[in-house]
């Protein structure tokens, strides 16, 4: 597909790990939201998506970067997956669409079922990964820094709370050796291409937040700048259907390249064949917002990726989540596009 040299489209990473390791509340943390509170039993069900602009990014690594960062994407977009060992589906969906991926795990608790299982799916893509060992603000008689860059919070520890940390950092590391993976905290990483970094973060009190941005962000305009140029070939997936009152049929799309636009044709896989249909609205959430929440959404008569959008349209009911969504342009065949959507 031709390709806008200059132009880099927002990456797409995909938070994973294994059950209430703070995956939702690390979300939360970044967007100042509530959202992991709303949720059944404290467990994440749906996948989500979240638009993080520049200018959040800038505004949330102010303190590590000193101002002097050469910050080139439009944002980020942030996918929340399930940790339940029964949505593995959902996972591998999420894990599927990415550019990159944040594997949480949990200090307290190191590599568990559900830690290893992700670590297989971005391995058996090749997706690059950063680790976030979350909840440090566990370490006996931690001092809260909020929002602190990870090695100032560190720094500023009591002998004792470094040293548990260091401890559990130690049995971690031989925990991913033993997985066959090198990893290392990011600022002492001696060969980013065979370590993989580590941020330790607090979810709760904001710790290492400033730091698991920045080194996504970097790690997406150093090593992936040419998987994230912005192409005008329409990519799109269809992430979840639903009903929404007053609205009608929906599905849920993550859009990773190209633009739609009110009215266009559409044609999606259903259970009982292809679904050819015209896009009656495009909506967002509002920028640090979850896709899977309700909220006020923002109509677009046009909208570019990548962006997580809610499509409204008729007899989308059958419509069928992990699936591609394809544009029907005047010059296509649509018979054509009918058989390469199930075909997907
Ligand atoms: P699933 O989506 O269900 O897999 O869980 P999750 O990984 O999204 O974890 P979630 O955000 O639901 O957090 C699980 C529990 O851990 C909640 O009670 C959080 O408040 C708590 N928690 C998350 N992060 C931290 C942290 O950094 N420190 C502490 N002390 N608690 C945390
Ligand atoms: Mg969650
Ligand atoms: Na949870």
């Amino acid at each position: 597909a031709k390709r806008s040299p200059s132009k880099l489209r927002c990456p797409i990473i995909c938070i994973m790990g294994h059950v209430d390791t703070g995956k939702t509340k690390i979300l939360d943390n970044i967007r100042r939201t509530n959202v992991q509170d709303g949720e059944a039993g404290g467990i994440t069900q749906q996948i989500g998506a979240t638009f993080i602009p520049k200018e959040s990014l800038l505004e949330r690594t102010a303190q590590l970067n000193k101002g002097e960062w050469d910050l080139r994407v439009p944002g980020l977009l942030v996918i929340d997956t399930p940790g339940h060992e029964s949505f593995t589906n959902l996972r591998s969906r999420g894990s599927s669409l990415c550019d990159l991926a944040i594997l949480v795990v949990d200090i307290m608790h190191g590599l568990e079922p559900q830690t290893i299982e992700s670590l297989n799916m971005l391995r058996s893509r090749k997706t690059p990964f950063v680790i976030a060992l979350n909840k440090i603000d566990r370490m006996y008689d931690w001092t809260e820094n909020t929002n602190f860059p990870t090695q100032e919070t560190l720094s500023l520890q009591k002998d004792h709370a470094r040293r548990e940390f260091q401890d559990r950092y130690d049995k971690i590391v031989i925990e991913f050796a033993e997985q066959g993976l090198n990893v290392a905290k990011y600022w002492e990483n001696p060969d980013p291409r065979t370590f993989i970094n580590i941020i330790p973060t607090s979810a709760i009190t904001g710790e290492g937040m400033p730091d698991i941005l920045q080194t996504l962000v970097d790690l997406c305009q150093n090593r992936m700048n040419e998987r994230i140029q912005y192409v005008p070939a329409v990519q799109c997936t269809v992430l979840e259907v639903k009903m929404i009152e007053g609205l009608g049929t929906s599905v849920d799309v993550i859009l990773i390249n190209g633009k739609l636009k009110e009215g266009q044709t559409i044609v999606v896989a259903g259970l009982e064949g292809a679904i050819t249909t015209q896009i009656r609205a495009l909506l967002t959430p509002q920028p640090m917002r979850e896709m899977r929440v309700k909220g006020s959404y923002i109509h677009h008569k046009e909208i570019e990726g990548a962006q997580g959008i809610k499509i409204v349209a008729t007899g989308l009911e059958k419509a069928v989540a992990g699936t591609s969504l394809l544009v029907l342009d005047p010059e296509d065949d649509e018979m054509e596009l009918r058989e390469e959507v199930l075909s997907d």
